[in-house]
């Protein structure tokens, strides 16, 4: 007979040690969530071993495998998996719906999924120069500060700011958002917002470093996959696939016209109504087959 203490909750005793944890709570009526149904798929079910860990019986294949892919603590056990061999004390750490939703946001984040987003890359022309030009306290300063421009653009536009590459900024707009209407919308809204913010920025370089920056932005719309990747300490929420590329090939040739920002086709045709374009520009895309039509934007319609 093992005495298994569920904090704040209740102290059960139990004789059969095949059971799992979650058996054992749920036959004593703790409210105990479980949303895959105990197989080692969700993490709902998870506790925190506050004493007797000795008392664990070592994590199964299919225990260790989630635990691996999540990062779990040796002392967060998955309870549909758990077994005792003594007393213990352990936390449900997902109590309520509230807490599942969390979870299972995380667990769509971590397994990836395929979603329509538009992407928009950004980058400062002629950086490498500029950045011979000036002492590396001052590049990071000045990087910073342009960062914060444009960060705060793309935030305001619902963007999500995916990474930073030296001088470049790739954003995502529809994380959260399934209408991809709405979400090129927001990212032609912010490429044009970037403009307006790099004339912040300007006045603030020329009138400190007699400088001033010029940038090329590039939009398209398409299908990526969405997920953490890296190691599971530094990994990273960020997009894959086809789509990001394009969008960053896109803004390359903003310097090809001349033009501040450039979107794809696709972008063209889910924006064409609400927005003013200048040049076309037929063109090639470096690793892509055949020709690309890629549009000027110019302004919002109605501003
Ligand atoms: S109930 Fe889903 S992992 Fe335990």
């Amino acid at each position: 007979m093992v005495r298994l203490t569920f904090e704040h909750e209740s102290e059960v005793e139990e004789s059969n040690l095949d059971s799992s944890l979650l058996d054992i709570s749920l036959k004593h009526g703790i409210p105990h969530m479980h949303v895959c149904g105990g197989h080692a798929r969700c993490s709902t079910c998870r506790v925190l071993v506050c004493q007797g860990q000795e008392n664990m019986l070592p994590r199964n294949a299919a225990e260790q495998a989630l635990a691996e892919q999540k990062g779990l603590e040796d002392n967060i056990r998955l309870a549909c998996q758990a077994r005792v061999k003594g007393d213990v004390t352990v936390r449900r750490l997902v109590l309520d719906h509230q807490d599942v939703d969390l979870v299972m946001q995380e667990q769509q984040q971590t397994t990836g999924r395929e979603q329509n987003v538009a992407i928009l890359f950004s980058d400062i022309r002629g950086f490498t120069s500029f950045a011979e030009r000036h002492l590396s306290y001052d590049i990071i300063h000045i990087l910073n500060r342009y960062f914060q421009e444009m960060g705060e653009v793309v935030l305001a536009n619902h963007g999500y700011i995916d990474k930073y590459m030296g001088d470049g900024l790739m954003a995502l707009f529809g994380v959260d958002e399934q209408d991809s209407s709405i979400n090129c919308m927001h990212a032609v809204t912010s490429a044009l917002q970037m403009g307006e913010a790099l004339e912040r920025v300007n006045r603030y370089l020329k009138q400190n470093f007699d400088e001033q920056f010029e940038i090329g932005v590039g939009v398209h719309v398409g299908e990526v996959v969405l997920g953490n990747i890296g190691h599971r300490d530094r990994a990273h929420f960020t997009a894959i696939g086809d789509a990001v590329n394009i969008a960053s090939r896109v803004e390359g040739e903003t310097k090809m016209i001349d033009s501040s920002v450039l979107v794809s086709q696709c972008m063209h045709a889910h924006i064409s109504n609400q927005v003013h374009f200048g040049q076309t520009l037929k063109t090639e895309l470096k690793g892509k087959s055949g020709d690309y039509l890629l549009y000027e934007v110019l302004g919002l319609k109605g501003e």
